[in-house]
């Protein structure tokens, strides 16, 4: 599978953001090689350290939103509470030992973290920025 790249498409300018998307992409692409070598183990572990990544990002973001009212807090925040759902589903779903087509995990990963980046956490950038969001 090809790495994923934190293109400049993805780049918010918000550098503590772009930071912590950089760490996710990273996080996915290991999860990435532990499934290429097919160790199931490592794949539950690096995909619980994602998760466990991606809430403490989406909190950071929402701490700014609260900190700053941000107005559209509540649809960012149910996009995240609908995002951290799958990633808790998914892990659930090996934790069972259910058979799981890997291609399709990382397709689903990369595919929800750029939609996420370049949708939702985009139009926050005005916002980002009239705040001076380091
Ligand atoms: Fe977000
Ligand atoms: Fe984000």
């Amino acid at each position: 599978m090809e790495k994923f790249i934190f293109s400049k498409d993805l780049k918010t300018d918000v550098s503590s953001i772009d930071f912590q998307h950089q760490i996710l992409i990273e996080k996915i692409n290991i999860l990435t090689e532990s499934v290429e070598i097919a160790d199931n183990e490592k794949v539950l572990i690096n995909l619980k350290d994602l998760v466990r990544f991606t809430k403490q990002h989406f909190m950071y973001e929402e701490m700014i939103f609260n900190n700053f009212n941000y107005k559209q807090t509540k649809a960012h925040h149910t996009r995240h509470i609908g995002l951290t759902n799958e990633l808790d589903d998914l892990i659930k779903t090996l934790e069972d030992g259910n058979p799981i087509n890997y291609n399709e995990i990382y397709s689903f990963l990369k595919n929800w973290l750029t939609n996420h980046i370049k949708i939702e956490d985009m139009s926050y950038l005005d916002f980002m920025r009239e705040n001076k969001v380091p």
